[in-house]
């Protein structure tokens, strides 16, 4: 495994990695302090392409000001250790000067994807997303880039963004990893106390209880909202930023009866900590 600190660096590694392994290439970005979830994007990508890339950068424009960036968990020794095991052919570690020489001039923006949900919650947030990868997308040139489900709406900002500049890479979404107890894995958890963790499995909980009011028949968008709800309010230390039922293309709330495949996802903070999870139904 080779790591590259500048544009430069990486892109005489990408080339001599594509000469000796002839085949895709294929990316994975990451803010690191990594986990089985970004592992099993690298499991996928080393599955399917020939030279295999991950990118660690904390990336401070995705960051709102009263955020979480000075304090994001950061261990790069540990994070190499686990590309290496999984397999990772370079690691493309940048500086933020090396991704914002002179500053953040240009920046890229989704439009109304990008505005809703979690874009509401964390104004400017999909700007950063989007300007980062953007970069990420052309530093990189991958034929694939690697997703998880768990940032669902990130994922589908992303898709668009790589269709709308007809960036040549296949966005690939991959499922949810959780702890065995149901707990979404994120690099964030480390900041949850023993009784937020306790109490943060209710999102989980909530969706899967959700989920089996579906398989029972029950269709009412407010039915289903309010069934994760009543699960994680029940929680003191909880408190619900959201509880979105929406349209699985246009991500617009849903009222009524759900007749077409569906996103139901939350962001819930406990304390300065805010998680997310989701799950996909469809009729
Ligand atoms: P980060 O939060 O480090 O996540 C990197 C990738 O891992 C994302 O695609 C995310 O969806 C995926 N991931 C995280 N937890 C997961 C889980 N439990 N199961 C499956 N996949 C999971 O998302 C970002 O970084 C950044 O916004 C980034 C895209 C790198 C741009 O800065």
């Amino acid at each position: 495994m080779q790591i590259a600190r500048t544009v430069a660096e990486y892109r005489a590694l990408r080339a001599a990695s594509l000469a000796a392994r002839p085949g895709l290439v294929g990316v994975v970005p990451t803010m690191g302090y990594l986990h089985e979830g970004h592992q099993s994007l690298m499991r996928r990508a080393r599955a399917e392409c020939g030279t295999v890339v991950t990118t660690i950068f904390v990336n401070p424009t995705q960051f709102g000001p009263n955020e979480d960036f000075s304090r994001y968990p950061r261990d790069e020794a540990r994070d190499l250790a686990i590309c290496e095991a999984e397999g990772v052919d370079i690691v493309f570690a940048p500086s933020v000067e090396e991704m914002y020489p002179g500053g953040a001039e240009t920046t890229v923006s989704v439009g109304s994807l990008s505005r809703i949900l979690e874009g509401a919650a964390r104004p400017g947030h999909f700007d950063g997303v989007a300007t980062v990868v953007t970069k990420l997308f052309a530093i990189a040139q991958a034929d694939r880039g690697y997703f998880g489900q768990k940032d669902a709406q990130q994922l589908m900002v992303l898709r668009r963004l790589a269709e709308d500049l007809r960036f040549p890479i296949e966005v690939v979404g991959c499922p949810i990893i959780r702890e065995a107890d149901g707990l979404a894995l994120s690099s964030r958890n480390v900041y949850l106390s023993p009784e937020e963790r306790t109490q943060a499995l209710s999102l989980s909980r909530g969706l899967r209880g959700a989920e089996a009011l579906w398989a029972e028949g029950v269709r009412d968008a407010d039915a289903l909202r309010h069934r994760v709800r009543h699960e994680i309010e029940a929680e003191p230390l909880a408190n619900i930023d959201y509880v979105s039922l929406a349209d699985q293309r246009t991500l617009e709330e849903l009222a009524g009866p759900v007749t077409a495949p569906a996103l139901l996802s939350l962001a819930v903070r406990f304390g300065a900590t805010r998680l997310i999870d989701n799950i996909l139904i469809a009729p």
